[in-house]
């Protein structure tokens, strides 16, 4: 870690650091100080491509996870030096975040860019996309809310759009059924760079947490 991301670990975490312990259900309003839309974002790494998408749509609040404290402590850098007060540091496994401290329809959205492709086939068992990971998110999104993924490793690309067309809580927004364009709303991640220098295709998922229910609403009630 260096000098500057100890700082300002030190400095900022008390005002936009979130210790994942599992230990409560987080009041997202009260967190951000405002009722904007909150996208969870998974795996930021170093956080600049967080950093540029907060700042490109302020009335979005993100609060972005990862177990890595260095990278914890150059978002935080960079999320003080441009202003962005839309951005809180999670530091801790998604997964319990998801399951222990976000309430139900919470989440306006969620992007996962870039996660660990996990290549071994005895080691697929640990990659994040998969319907068991889905059967979480899905209760924490919010109807109508987006799943952002992204990865440079064609085969996790195959499974992302596998497991996320096979679940009923998500509908591509691609009409094909494909895969979607890259957006121009993503900024080059680092480890997408890293990828894209190896010669790896990159991939972007749209998927929209579906609203179930919704053509039963609009039909008169029955038996009445
Ligand atoms: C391959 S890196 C990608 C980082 C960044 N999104 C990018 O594109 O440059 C994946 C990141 O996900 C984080 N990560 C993996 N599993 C996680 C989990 N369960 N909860 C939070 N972060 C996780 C890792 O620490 C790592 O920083």
């Amino acid at each position: 870690m260096t000098a500057g991301q100890a700082d300002a670990l030190q400095r900022l975490w008390p005002k936009w650091g979130l210790d994942i312990d599992g230990q409560r259900v987080i009041d997202l309003g009260e967190m951000f100080g405002n009722t904007n839309p909150v996208v969870l974002e998974i795996g930021f790494g170093m956080g600049e491509a967080t950093a540029q998408m907060a700042a490109a749509d302020r009335r979005t609040n993100v609060l972005a996870v990862d177990v890595h404290t260095p990278g914890q402590g150059t978002l935080l850098n960079l999320a003080e030096q441009s202003g962005l007060s839309n951005i809180r540091v999670g530091n801790g496994d998604a997964i319990i975040l998801l399951r222990e401290m976000l309430a139900p329809d919470s989440l306006g959205g969620l992007r996962v860019y870039f996660p660990d492709p996990w290549p071994k086939k005895r080691h697929h068992k640990r990659r994040l996309i998969q319907a068991e990971f889905l059967d979480l998110a899905a209760t924490r999104l919010k109807p109508g809310a987006i799943v952002h993924c992204a990865t440079d490793w064609e085969p996790y690309a195959e499974q992302m759009l596998e497991v996320l067309t096979a679940h009923p809580d998500f509908e591509n927004t691609q009409a094909d059924g494909g895969f979607a364009p890259r957006p121009d709303f993503r900024p080059l991640t680092r480890f997408e760079g890293q990828g894209l220098d190896k010669g790896h295709v990159v991939n972007d998922l749209l998927f929209r947490r579906v609203q179930h229910g919704d053509q039963d609403q609009d039909q008169p009630p029955t038996g009445v």
